[in-house]
């Protein structure tokens, strides 16, 4: 039976359209998912969108439509945007979606069957833009003198009062301690990592898991007079989609072999409150969590209140599907902050993509139209390059291992450089056809017949493009890791095209 790999996003909520934040964690989820469909795993890819709660009925109410109707537009912006962007989850679940209610009651209830969940009353400041509960200490002050803000929005907070139904998370400060120590590379990387164990040992209090002032959710069904509060309908989300409460065995085949990717905004309620609640109801917690960094755009944060925000369409109009999904995978190293830069986008395009990947493909389908009558030679099996190759596939099987995209395409690019720089010092161009020009060109078009491959993940377009330009037939994405990746598998005496660069030289910013 082949390995299993099931790897989300975050749901996003329905108030706001999707900018490259949004992109950034959805795009690293689909290269994941697409490299290990390589690998020949059994791969399960799920996003979506976060559609009840009072944050999403404010938002409606404001723009003078139903919760449902906001629900609709917006979740049809998201599904369009990964349409735009090559990336294509198995499913798209959406939290009003009818399997999800059921798998949410089901889960909540095995909780409440388990003697986890009291009704008390609760009284304190909340964050609507959090949908979450704050402790008057994690608030910072308001300079305008009224209530402290949330330290993730920096917007006022509310206060609450209500009968609700809460959850015992105070019994899982140990359970989680114990799992966490049992599992040292669940969550990752490492500052994350310990970020989430200094927020379980600061200690935990009981959380409200309903609402009795909030209809736009999904009803507690030992007291349909509440709904769920929003973050427990929403993490719940994970479940759903691999059949918990709905299809026993398929989430038994499914759990716990799943991979949250995240940001660090919501790193509490994925390394403390969904682990505990999987406790809870009997389940394990996640086989890893992986947190990424903030996107930051002049140093700020993007979001809908700074007015930062980049929308993936814009990008792409400029620097193509391929273009865009490259420079997040390269250019952000998965875990810190990274500050977007247009004049940084233009400079990476250029470097990797026009000057060595581009360029590769021109000048070996050039040299071959010339000194090999456009068809390309057989590599050699004792190439200077078969070296390069093997570890390029070694260290990018590493890092997309570690969830480091960019570290796994800096492996895939040093094979591109070295190849450039041997054609740089063989200079085949000059040279009387013969087999010393057969050789490094039968070599280099092997480079580009692996490259495909191994770009794969990050490149939707181009690798299928270079494959068929260099006579290849079938799709790169139909070879399987690592067989498809030993040395020497171009076959020689196929038709090599010589057409339009691959990706045309964008003009820097002056
Ligand atoms: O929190 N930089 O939804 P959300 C990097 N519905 N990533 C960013 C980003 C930025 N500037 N902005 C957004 C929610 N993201 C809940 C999640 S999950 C059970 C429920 C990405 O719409 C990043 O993945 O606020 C972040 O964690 C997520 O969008 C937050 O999306
Ligand atoms: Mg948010």
């Amino acid at each position: 039976m082949p390995d299993r790999f099931f790897v989300t996003t975050p749901i996003y909520y329905v108030n706001d359209v999707p900018h490259i934040g949004h992109a950034y964690t959805t795009v690293t989820a689909d290269a994941l998912a697409r490299w290990h469909r390589l690998l020949g795993e059994d791969v399960f890819f799920l996003t979506g969108t976060d559609e009840h709660g009072l944050k999403i009925a404010r938002s409606a109410e404001a723009h003078g439509v139903t919760p449902q109707q906001q629900a609709d537009e917006t979740s049809a912006r998201f599904q369009e945007t990964w349409d735009l962007l090559d990336i294509v989850p198995d499913r798209f679940i959406r939290t009003t979606d009818p399997d999800h209610t059921a798998t949410v009651q089901a889960f909540l209830q095995k909780v409440h069957d388990n003697g986890h969940i009291y009704r008390d009353s609760y009284a304190g400041w909340y964050c609507v833009a959090c949908e979450a509960y704050y402790e008057e200490d994690d608030l910072l002050p308001n300079p305008d003198g009224g209530n402290g803000l949330d330290p993730v929005h920096e917007r006022p907070v509310e206060w609450f009062e209500e009968d609700n139904w809460f959850f015992r998370l105070s019994a899982f400060e140990q359970p989680l301690l114990d799992w966490y120590a049992a599992h040292p590379d669940a969550v990752g990387p490492e500052g994350k990592r310990n970020e989430a164990l200094g927020l379980i040992k600061q200690g935990l209090r009981d959380i409200s898991i309903t609402r009795s002032s909030l209809d736009w959710g999904v009803p507690v069904p030992w007291d349909p007079g509440q709904v769920f509060y929003v973050w427990y309908d929403a993490l719940i989300n994970y479940a759903t989609a691999v059949g918990y409460g709905t299809d026993p065995e398929r989430f038994a085949a499914w759990w716990p072999h799943v991979h949250h990717l995240l940001a660090k905004d919501i790193l509490r309620f994925h390394c403390v409150y969904w682990p505990a609640m999987l406790l809870a109801a009997g389940e394990e917690p996640p086989a890893s969590i992986d947190v990424h960094g903030y996107l930051t755009v002049g140093g700020k944060k993007m979001s809908k209140t700074s007015l930062n925000q980049i929308f993936p369409a814009d990008l792409v109009e400029e620097f193509g599907v391929d273009g865009f999904r490259y420079h997040f995978l390269r250019d952000n190293s998965f875990g810190p902050d990274g500050d977007f830069s247009y004049e940084g986008m233009i400079s990476r395009y250029n470097s990797d993509l026009a000057n060595n990947f581009g360029n590769l493909l021109s000048r070996v389908s050039t040299v071959v139209a010339k000194k090999c009558d456009g068809i390309g030679p057989a590599p050699r099996p004792d190439s200077p390059l078969a070296a390069v190759a093997a570890e390029a596939l070694a260290d990018a099987t590493a890092a997309w291992a570690a969830v480091q995209p960019s570290m796994a395409l800096d492996a895939t690019w040093r094979l591109i450089r070295e190849t450039n720089s041997l054609l740089e010092t063989t200079e085949p161009w000059k040279l009387d056809p013969g087999p010393e020009v057969d050789g490094v060109l039968g070599d280099a078009l092997e480079v580009l017949r692996l490259v495909s491959i191994l770009a794969s993940p990050a490149l939707t377009r181009a690798p299928q493009e270079v494959w068929r330009r260099i006579g290849l037939s079938g799709a790169p994405t139909d070879r399987q890791l690592p067989a498809a990746a030993a040395w020497g598998q171009y076959p020689g005496g196929l038709p090599v095209e010589k057409a339009a660069p691959l990706f045309p030289r964008l003009k820097p910013v002056e």
